[in-house]
Parts: structure tokens; C-alpha cells; sequence
């Protein structure tokens, strides 16, 4: 299982992906299964953190031996997550994060008013968590000195997959951020990953490609790393 790198330390880590209410019965939601933020959670816990998992609509069970707290919408992962990364060393945002919502949400089920007509739902922005932390951790000093964010990313004319990354990680002001290129049939809802991790503080990326929990136990060594190079 490695070297216990982590030990005494504590880590929030958010996986799975949000769902957006419309009415009570239907949601706006996203393909994330959480496979690799369980993986996350499971090679920090083996690396001897206490581990607290916010889990948002997990295809996967929880891993055994780290606290579970569950979350639905992002307005509901954005509370939990003020709520408990407070005190800990380290937070991944590795959640999938819908960018919008409904702008209402209905109290009943929205009905078929004739045989043709269909409602427009009009959506609105939902508030970038991870920027938020890094704003609010300016005048709070109980929340992570490190926090990781996620980053799927697709490559084109404009840029590759690396350049949006690092642009990405400028723009959030975390100190990590996991870079992994998606596509139809990569990443999501599969068992192997593929990823580069980026620094903000300069130093040379790391990579990694594998099974997701080969690919988290890297991700996991480089936070320790991160996370000791912070404190002492
Ligand atoms: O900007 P983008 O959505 O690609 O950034 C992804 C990273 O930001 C992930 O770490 C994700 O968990 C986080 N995020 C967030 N709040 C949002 C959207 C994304 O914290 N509303």
C-alpha cells in the first residue's frame, strides 16, 4: 500500500457529479461516476490521512474507513464544503460541478399543458466552489493550504489539452490542478485515466495513466508532497 505520506493529516475530497432540481421528480445531471474520486479517497485513506468523502451521486460504493457526507445540488456541495474543509490540510475538488441550474425550481411536476407545447427552462450560473474556497481562505487560515482542482479538458485549434490546464489553474488560484482529457469514449465511466498534474508554484508536472487507483495514488503522492513543502 505504499508509505503512510499522509499521516495525520486530514483531507476533504468531493467526488461523483451534482444534479440540478427542475421540479420534484427530474434533474439536469452529468455523466461523472465518481470512480476516481473514490479512488482518491481510498489512496489517501491508505496513506494513512483521515479522509472525508462528500459524495454526490455515486455509481460506486463508498470506500471502507472514511467519513461519508452526502451532498445533491452544487448550492448543497458548496455548503458542505464550507461546512467541513475547515481544518483540514488538503481539499480535491474532484466532483463534477454543474456550471448552471434551473433558475426555479418547480413544487410540482411540471405538466404537459397540450399536445405539442414544450417548457423553455431557463438556467442560471451556479457559483465556482473551488474559486470560492480560494477567495475565502485569504482571510480564514482554517481553511486547506491546499486545494486541488480538477480539470477535464479537450484539446483543439486554440490550444492542447495543457495549455487550457495551466490557464485553468492561473485562473482558480488553487495550488494543484489534475488535468485529464475527455472525449466521447475516455474517462467518464471508465476504469483507466489518464492524467497530468500541474503546480502552481512552478514546478515540473507530474503524469500518470492507469487504473483510476494508480492514477489517484500518484495524485496522492503529490499532494503529500505539496502539503509538506507547505509546512515545513
Ligand atoms: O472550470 P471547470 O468547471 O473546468 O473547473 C473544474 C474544477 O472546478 C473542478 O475541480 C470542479 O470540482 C471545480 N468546480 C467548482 N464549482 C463549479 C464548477 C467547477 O468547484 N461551479
Amino acid at each position: 500500500l505504499g508509505e503512510p505520506v499522509l499521516a495525520g493529516r486530514k483531507v476533504v475530497i468531493t467526488a461523483g457529479g451534482t444534479r440540478e432540481p427542475l421540479d420534484p421528480v427530474r434533474f439536469l445531471g452529468n455523466r461523472s461516476s465518481g470512480r476516481q474520486g473514490v479512488a482518491l479517497a481510498q489512496a489517501a485513506r491508505d496513506a494513512g490521512a483521515e479522509v472525508t468523502l462528500i459524495a454526490t451521486h455515486l455509481e460506486v460504493p463508498v470506500p471502507h474507513g472514511v467519513n461519508v457526507i452526502h451532498a445533491s445540488s452544487a448550492l448543497e456541495l458548496r455548503d458542505a464544503v464550507f461546512e467541513h474543509a475547515p481544518g483540514h490540510d488538503a481539499l480535491i475538488m474532484n466532483a463534477a460541478v454543474a456550471d448552471f441550474r434551473p433558475a426555479s425550481v418547480e413544487n410540482s411536476k411540471i405538466k404537459k399543458r397540450d399536445e405539442h407545447s414544450a417548457p423553455v427552462i431557463e438556467l442560471v450560473r451556479n457559483p465556482d466552489i473551488l474559486a470560492e474556497l480560494v477567495q475565502a481562505r485569504r482571510s480564514n487560515e482554517q481553511l486547506p493550504g491546499v486545494i486541488v482542482g480538477f480539470a477535464a479538458e479537450t484539446g483543439d485549434e486554440q490550444g492542447t489539452v495543457l495549455e487550457y490546464g495551466q490557464a485553468k489553474l492561473a485562473r482558480k488560484g488553487c495550488e494543484m490542478l489534475v488535468v485529464n482529457e475527455v472525449g466521447a469514449s475516455l474517462t467518464f465511466g471508465q476504469d483507466t485515466n489518464t492524467i497530468q498534474v500541474l503546480f502552481a508554484d512552478g514546478r515540473p508536472s507530474a503524469t500518470a495513466s492507469g487504473s483510476k487507483i494508480d492514477v489517484a495514488r500518484v495524485v496522492i503522492q503529490e499532494l503529500a508532497a505539496e502539503i509538506n513543502g507547505h509546512t515545513t
